[in-house]
């Protein structure tokens, strides 16, 4: 189904986000046909700059990152469209109302706009006021509808205030709080595969999960972005939102049908259950690192304290590892470790599902473990691990795998990136994967008492760039007498 005609104002179009992901990802939803013949791009930020240059600035990056070319590249680059404005001048703004109405002439668009917030934070609450002065934000013709980029505050008061700031002139139906993870195929499997079977939902609680893992790996350092980051560290910038959206995911109850609200409503459910942790509960259960010079993949990488735009006697957290619990019926008392770390050995995201062992141990006192690898990225799939028999005399048990990769399914070429994915539910309306106001608040509410904590007590160890992280998590999963699973990037053979 294509989406109705519709005009995209990207805010902050002379930046990064624009021309590596959601120009990319409009262009490949134009190629595939799920975009109306009749729609538009206007691109506004302060960078002097006509719909000329805009087009050829745009042009240049899909034929680099997308290797785009011929025909359906320059007819996609007839849709795109540029104005500069000040974006924090509420007057300047009035620059953009002639601007729409032409291009909404033009396209048929009834009115029909989605405003994209990819701007640095501080102007989330300023362009919906703006916007508002001028009329842009009234549904009176078209729909309007603003997606807003992560981060959702920098913590619990900013992130209410920013709220309150946006429902003045948005009201949260018109509000998407994008967050790429929701956006990526495996995560939305999960629901169905633990929704649509009868399978494994039986065992999904208490009575027969043992822990759950959820690691967010990455080998990439800050890269460019350290003078971001150090004002944010991996707790506000993975754990936040990324990490605990999929923690609910994991861990929510069905919902009663598959549409916006009633996801949403799970989601919020479950994460307003997370057991708040106390400062005494923290000094057990986490751990902070910091990544020093070391070897990834081959290649020395420098500390972080190193990087451009760190200062040199940070203490930000490139590192976390967090044991937590869900204080409700289906999970009182299971251990959910988290942990996210950059610099580690490999990128990997995943979920292991970790089942208790059988009640008595029949053939072998160190049977295998049955557990469940949801393998997010890369390498999309689902591995089920249990014991059979070690062929030959007696009955040892060893541990032996089914599994299922996305990349054998015929149609997995066809799988939408998560921008992709994501830019077309909000063109049609489907808030389903966006993350609403209650969720966020949930989440805020669970990590601000971890945030002050850090600020007042928390230690941030060291480690080696290319491990695993400092061994102080190792000791934080093994007082259970747990290790954490060391996955390898590629889940082709053994993993
Ligand atoms: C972003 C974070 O939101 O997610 C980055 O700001 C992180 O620091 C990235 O690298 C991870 O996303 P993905 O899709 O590569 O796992």
């Amino acid at each position: 189904m294509q989406t109705e005609n519709n005009c995209i104002v990207i805010f902050g179009a002379s930046g990064d986000l624009t021309h590596r992901k959601l120009i990319p990802a409009l262009y490949n939803l134009y190629k595939i046909g799920r975009l109306s013949e009749h729609f538009s791009v206007l691109g506004v930020a302060r960078t002097n700059l006509d719909d000329t240059a805009f087009r050829e600035k745009m042009r240049e990056a899909l034929i680099k990152n997308e290797n785009a070319e011929g025909e359906t590249l320059d007819k996609f680059c007839e849709h795109l469209y540029y104005q500069a404005i000040n974006t924090a001048d509420a007057v300047d703004y009035v620059k953009l109302v002639p601007r729409l109405d032409e291009l909404h002439d033009k396209y048929q668009t009834c009115g029909n706009t989605l405003y994209y917030m990819s701007t640095p934070p501080s102007l989330y609450g300023v362009i919906p006021e703006c916007l508002a002065a001028h009329g842009l934000n009234t549904e009176e013709f078209g729909w309007k509808r603003i997606i807003v980029e992560k981060p959702f505050g920098y913590d619990i008061k900013t992130a209410q205030a920013l709220d309150v700031q946006i429902h003045r002139f948005f009201e949260e139906h018109q509000i998407y709080r994008i967050d790429h993870y929701l956006g990526k195929e495996t995560v939305q499997n999960l629901l169905v595969l633990r929704f649509s079977n009868g399978l494994f939902e039986p065992l999904w609680n208490r009575n027969f999960v043992d822990y759950v893992e959820i690691t967010g790996a990455e080998a990439l350092g800050v890269e460019q972005r350290g003078g971001y980051y150090d004002g944010s560290g991996a707790m506000r910038d993975m754990v936040q939102n990324h990490l605990l959206q999929v923690l609910a995911m994991v861990a929510m109850e069905p919902p009663a049908i598959i549409n916006a609200n009633s996801m949403r409503d799970e989601v919020a459910k479950v994460l307003h259950c997370l057991h708040p942790l106390t400062d005494e509960e923290l000094k057990h259960n986490l751990v902070l690192g910091q990544y020093i010079a070391g070897e990834v993949n081959g290649e020395m990488q420098k500390a972080y304290t190193e990087e451009t735009g760190v200062p040199a006697d940070s203490t930000t957290e490139t590192y976390l590892a967090l044991r937590c619990e869900i204080d409700n019926w289906r999970w009182a008392g299971v251990p959910f470790y988290i942990r996210t770390g950059k610099r580690l050995p490999t990128r990997v995201t995943e979920i292991v599902i970790h089942f208790k062992t059988t009640p008595h141990p029949v053939f072998s006192q160190n049977a295998p473990e049955n557990k469940l690898i949801i393998r997010i990225q890369p390498d999309e799939s689902i591995s089920m691990r249990f014991g059979l028999k070690k062929p030959g005399a007696g009955f040892e048990a060893k541990e032996v795998s089914m599994d299922f990769r996305y990349s054998d399914l015929s149609s997995a070429s066809n799988l939408l990136t998560a921008y992709e994915r994501l830019l077309l539910d909000a063109m049609k309306g489907d808030a389903t994967l966006f993350a609403r106001t209650d969720a966020v608040h949930a989440c805020w509410k669970f990590v601000q008492p971890i945030l002050d904590y850090k600020a007042a007590n928390g230690r941030v160890y060291e480690y080696e760039a290319g491990t695993w992280g400092p061994k102080e998590a190792d000791k934080l999963i093994a007082r259970e007498g747990r290790v954490w699973r060391k996955p390898s990037g590629q889940m082709k053979k053994k993993v």
